[in-house]
């Protein structure tokens, strides 16, 4: 994909898709519920697609048209041992009949999550993923899985998928995570609606809480207290009506693009806004930008609102601690206006962007430079002496859809040409992505 300075400001209004982890735990969720649950706004990236294949193969019913999602779900002891063709993609693997092997693609968000729900069934079965995930560490869900009771290994002995997991009675316990991770919590606390009694989850920081108000929307009994989230077991999950808000981890590409393109405003509509998720719109106001928060709703129990952007010079800032987490996909996005950004930002605390798609630290350090800014790779972030004029560069997505969006967004305020390679991994987690861009530069 190439893409050129624009030589307009970005102007009008967008929907951006439905929100990646809500649409996820919508799915699985309301595969656990009884009764049929509606999901509207889904997101059709390929990501919550491989959530569909997995439960589909676990004997759900999931119907899809271009207005809404229905899944028919047969309550939290309905799922079956899984079946049925493994599609094996473009790996240049002939499709096989295999019977237990559930694909979870490019997506840690099933992998870790089924893996909890997986550990408390009644049958055996094996999960893997595409080259990404087979590289992305399993320990973490391994460790408090197997502190439960869980039967779980990693095949090749590298606490990474392929995993096999063979389910059992699991017990309560309570995890004190070493990680800041959603996937994690939601890992253990799903295992934990299988569980013998309470179980509970505290975390260095707070992650994504879609999990815990999901489940609570669906009858569960979640009790949420600073850092510790609280699951009863054997919940009767009733499914319901979820409207997904537009993912605010999309929508942040807009925001950096409106900032950095002088002249722009962009109304970007039904953003979720969920404390846990909004970190980008504090940190846009400590670099001197902002964003007007309009219309807020709550729906299914999360708050979403209209943001309203316009561009305006912005100044370095400091991002580390607790924010990390509240902000952790904008990452690529925001490293990328702080080099735009007069003066200095540095984002500390966020070594776990050397785990997610790709090596997100090593690439936006490598990628940031490539266009000529000034950028130091630290352990756990990057210093990024900003201002300096960008150029146009060959950009290498390393198939990771963050890192092609958040150099699109570079491209747009950059001189010259950028090339981005392999840029159709957008589809992960926003299919149009190219077109919704040009369709607020034309
Ligand atoms: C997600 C949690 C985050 C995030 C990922 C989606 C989720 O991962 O990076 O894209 O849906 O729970 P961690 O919580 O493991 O950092």
């Amino acid at each position: 994909m190439k893409l050129s300075k624009a030589l307009r400001p970005l102007k009008g209004e967008l929907r951006v898709p439905g929100d990646k982890s809500i649409s996820h735990r919508a799915v699985m969720l309301g595969s656990l519920a009884e009764g049929t649950t509606e999901i509207t706004h889904f997101l059709e990236g390929a990501d919550c697609l491989s959530t569909i294949g997995c439960f589909r193969r676990m004997g759900i019913r999931i119907d899809k048209d271009p207005r809404r999602i229905l899944v028919h779900g047969k309550g939290l002891h309905g799922l079956a041992e899984p079946s049925g063709i493994l599609d094996c993609g473009n790996s240049g693997t002939t499709a096989r009949l295999i019977s237990g092997i559930l694909d979870c693609g490019n997506s840690g968000t099933t992998a870790r999550l089924i893996s909890g729900i997986l550990a408390g069934q009644t049958f055996a079965s094996e999960l893997t993923g595409d080259a990404s995930i087979q590289k992305r560490p399993m320990g973490r869900i391994i460790r408090p899985l197997r502190a439960m009771g869980a039967s779980i290994e990693s095949i090749a002995g590298n606490d990474c998928a392929p995993l096999r997991i063979e389910g059992r009675p699991l017990r309560a316990i309570h995890y004190n995570s070493p990680v800041a991770s959603a996937q994690v919590k939601s890992c253990v606390l799903l295992a934990g609606l299988y569980a013998d009694g309470s179980t509970s989850v505290t975390e260095p920081a707070l992650s994504r809480n879609h999990t815990e108000l999901m489940l609570r929307y669906f009858g569960g009994s979640v009790v949420s207290s600073g850092l510790t989230a609280a699951v009863q077991p054997e919940p009767r999950l009733r499914g319901g009506r979820i409207d997904v808000p537009g993912d605010i981890s999309s929508a942040a590409y807009f925001l950096a693009a409106a900032l950095l393109i002088p002249g722009s405003e962009v109304l970007l509509r039904h953003v979720g806004i969920n404390p846990t998720r909004d970190g980008i719109l504090r940190v846009i106001r400590s670099m001197g930008g902002q964003v007007d928060i309009l219309d807020k709703t709550v729906s299914g129990g999360e708050p979403a609102a209209d943001l309203l952007v316009r561009s305006c010079p912005l100044h370095g800032t400091v991002i580390e601690g607790d924010l990390i987490p509240t902000l952790i996909d904008e990452l690529p996005v925001l490293a990328v206006l702080a080099a735009f950004a007069e003066g200095t930002t540095t984002i500390r605390n966020a070594e776990e962007l050397r785990v997610k798609e790709s090596d997100r630290l090593s690439i936006l350090a490598e990628s940031l430079s490539a266009m000529g800014a000034d950028v130091t790779e630290t352990e756990d972030g990057l210093i990024i002496r900003g201002g300096k004029p960008l150029r146009g560069a060959v950009i290498h997505s390393h198939l990771d859809h963050r890192i092609a969006m958040s150099f699109a967004v570079a491209a747009l305020a950059a001189e010259g040409e950028t090339e981005i390679t392999e840029a159709d991994c957008v589809k992960i987690s926003y299919p149009n992505f190219f077109e919704d861009l040009n369709s607020l530069t034309r």
